[in-house]
């Protein structure tokens, strides 16, 4: 298969979106995308096994960030939520696309493409749509961490 070229990513300051909890949740995505690259350059059959966690893992843990993540704007009133949202939507199904070509034929599935996926996503729509609301979340850490709370007490 052919190989990510492509350094670790590191976090850079310059990425912080301005909530502490979100940026939290786009290291995780970070750390998600690093193990891709990871086995992408692993020539060992056993971890390539391991892309399946991965896979299944970025299922659940995007659905999860994109709820919080949608929380909170709407919380804190950012009028562009609705543009967010379908952006939100857009990613979900081409998530749910690389799944099902996994479920259909996991031993030809390209580590490659998920890595260009979430490597432009991770870099676009932080860098432009999460970006947008850093102003509007700002001064608005009460409301936030009430809303972030009962977020996380509902799914645990
Ligand atoms: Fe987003």
């Amino acid at each position: 298969m052919e190989k990510i070229k492509s350094d670790i990513w590191k976090w850079e300051d310059s990425y912080s979106v301005g909530v502490k909890v979100i940026d939290e949740d786009h290291k995780i995505l970070l750390g998600l995308l690093n193990e891709v690259l990871e086995i992408n350059n692993s020539e060992t059959a056993e971890e390539q096994g391991a892309i399946k966690s991965v896979i299944y893992e970025l299922m659940s843990y995007t659905e999860y960030h994109f709820d919080r993540e949608e929380l909170l704007m709407e919380v804190c009133g950012y009028p562009g939520l609705n543009n967010h949202k379908r952006a939100h939507g857009l990613l979900k199904a081409q998530v749910e696309e690389l799944i099902d070509g996994y479920k259909k034929n996991a031993k030809s599935f390209n580590s490659l493409l998920l890595y260009n996926f979430m490597e432009s996503w991770l870099s676009e729509h932080i860098a432009t749509m999460d970006k947008d609301y850093e102003s509007w979340m700002q001064n608005k850490n009460d409301i936030i961490d009430k809303a972030n709370k009962s977020f996380e007490d509902g799914r645990h």
